[in-house]
């Protein structure tokens, strides 16, 4: 497990050092998704039976943190995007159906924004999505599910706006 995850976290943080932008994102996004592609490694990085949310690792210097997630049964999330970060959501099985939105009124302070549906797709085992600052997309699972995921900072500690769509 541990060799698996250094290796992840190092080959992360050489290509985030290297382009923090939206650029290197994708390239994060490949590596997340080679991973979980192998099932040793996907069942190394995201164990079947781990909890909810599961701080893997966070770079020192970057920010950066590795996330496994187990969702047991059905699990939805409202709109939302990251604040000031980005993230990633690799699945690692089972399927996740993500909704995109345009803003139409932003958030302003404990009143809710406004955003509109643009698109939805699927995510399946394997596949790898880069949201960048601002984009906002919200999950849906209907069974269980787990994922990987790789956010610029840690958002537990980030206070998020709220989002209603119309
Ligand atoms: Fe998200």
């Amino acid at each position: 497990m541990q060799d698996i995850l250094e290796d992840l976290a190092s080959r992360c943080r050489a290509i985030l050092e290297n382009d923090p932008g939206p650029a290197g994102r994708e390239q994060v996004a490949g590596l997340l998704s080679d991973a979980l592609k192998d099932p040793q490694k996907r069942d190394s990085l995201v164990p079947a039976n781990g909890c909810e949310r599961d701080l893997l690792y966070q770079d020192p210097d970057l920010g950066f943190c590795i996330l496994a997630h187990n969702y047991p049964g059905p699990k939805a999330s409202s709109p939302h995007d990251h604040g000031p970060s980005w993230a990633i959501y690799a699945q690692a099985r089972g399927e996740t159906e993500m909704r995109d939105f345009e803003m139409v009124t932003p958030a302003d302070g404990d009143r809710p924004g406004t955003v509109r549906a643009t698109r939805t797709y699927r995510l399946i085992p394997g596949d790898a999505h880069v949201y960048n600052e601002g984009d906002l997309h919200a999950p849906t699972r209907t069974g269980p599910t787990s994922l990987l995921r790789v956010e610029g900072t840690d958002m537990s500690k980030v206070t998020r706006l709220r989002y209603e769509a119309v």
